[in-house]
């Protein structure tokens, strides 16, 4: 921790994990109306932060999720945001930022996968992907970091995939995309430190709407498949997460946490 303005207050505080810290702040959360990044805005507005519910379509689903952490005492507000653009992007940081006072946490979970064979792939499709999987995680980072360098602590989490590790037979451009979010996790953690930590998770099988059509037709060889047998809940990404996001995880940077039930080990 040499040369962090930080370091001092962070050796006090090592081992809580707790609103106390983590008040009044506010955290961006990309892809948060539905899903793992639903799960995580409800995990940190009960942790005290002020999140944004940020979707692109779903008006309903994004009502809702604002709602649910609302009546649990949390602060939360929509933001109607295509992060794959630059603008709309910025746009979405900087109203989190006025709304809440300022930026510690930006969780990188807007995502789209798209069964596509490879011969069959255009290069729109292919824009298409890579901008909302790996573009957009960094045109959200680049408008958020001179927020969280106002911070005593920043965090980046970005959700990758499991494809990232073991490809996809269906899916070229989100493996490749998912593949270049750990660069991109890894080389900000470098230019960053010591103030912010970069860190991504990996979910595997997850119990979202992104998954619905594949766990209705062949859910029980998925499940199969799995070593723990079963597909993770949103909830349990979430927690991961909120472990990264954490003061006490001060010490992990550059990091990729696969949470796969067992079907990839490194
Ligand atoms: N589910 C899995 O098994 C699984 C496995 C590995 C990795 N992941 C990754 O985990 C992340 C979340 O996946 P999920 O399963 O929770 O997805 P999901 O249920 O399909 O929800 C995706 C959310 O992202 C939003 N979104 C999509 N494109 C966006 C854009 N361009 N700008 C802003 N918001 C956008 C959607 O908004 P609308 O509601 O408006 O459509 C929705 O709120 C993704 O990055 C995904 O690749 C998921």
């Amino acid at each position: 921790m040499t040369g962090s303005r930080r370091s001092g207050a962070f050796v006090d505080k090592v081992g809580i994990i707790g609103p106390m810290n983590e008040k009044n702040c506010g955290a961006v959360v990309t892809g948060s109306a539905r899903g793992i990044g639903a799960a995580t805005a409800r995990l940190l507005a009960a942790r005290g932060y002020g999140v944004c519910i940020n979707y692109v379509a779903d008006e309903t689903a994004a009502t809702a999720a604002v709602q649910q952490i609302v009546a649990a005492g949390g602060r939360a507000f929509p933001v109607r945001a295509d992060v794959s653009d630059p603008d709309q992007a910025r746009r979405l940081v900087e109203e989190t930022a006025d709304r809440f006072g300022g930026i510690r946490v930006v969780v990188n979970n807007a995502g789209v996968s798209q069964h596509r064979a490879f011969a069959e792939m255009s290069p729109q499709d292919w824009d298409f992907v890579v901008r909302v999987n790996l573009s957009s995680a960094a045109y959200v980072s680049m408008a958020a970091v001179r927020y969280l360098l106002e911070q005593p602590f920043g965090r980046i989490v970005n959700i990758c995939s499991l494809r990232a590790m073991t490809g996809s037979g269906h899916g070229a451009h989100y493996a490749a995309g998912k593949s270049g979010l750990i660069g991109l996790t890894k080389s900000l953690a470098l230019e960053l430190a010591p103030d912010i930590t970069v860190n991504a998770v990996s979910p595997g099988y997850t119990n979202t709407d992104m998954n619905a059509a594949s766990l209705a037709s062949k859910g029980d060889a998925i499940r199969a498949s799995i070593p723990v047998h079963r597909v993770a809940e949103p909830d349990e990404i979430a927690l991961i997460v909120g472990f990264l996001v954490s003061e006490s995880a001060g010490y992990i940077t550059g990091e990729t946490i696969n949470v796969n039930g067992g079907v990839y080990m490194r």
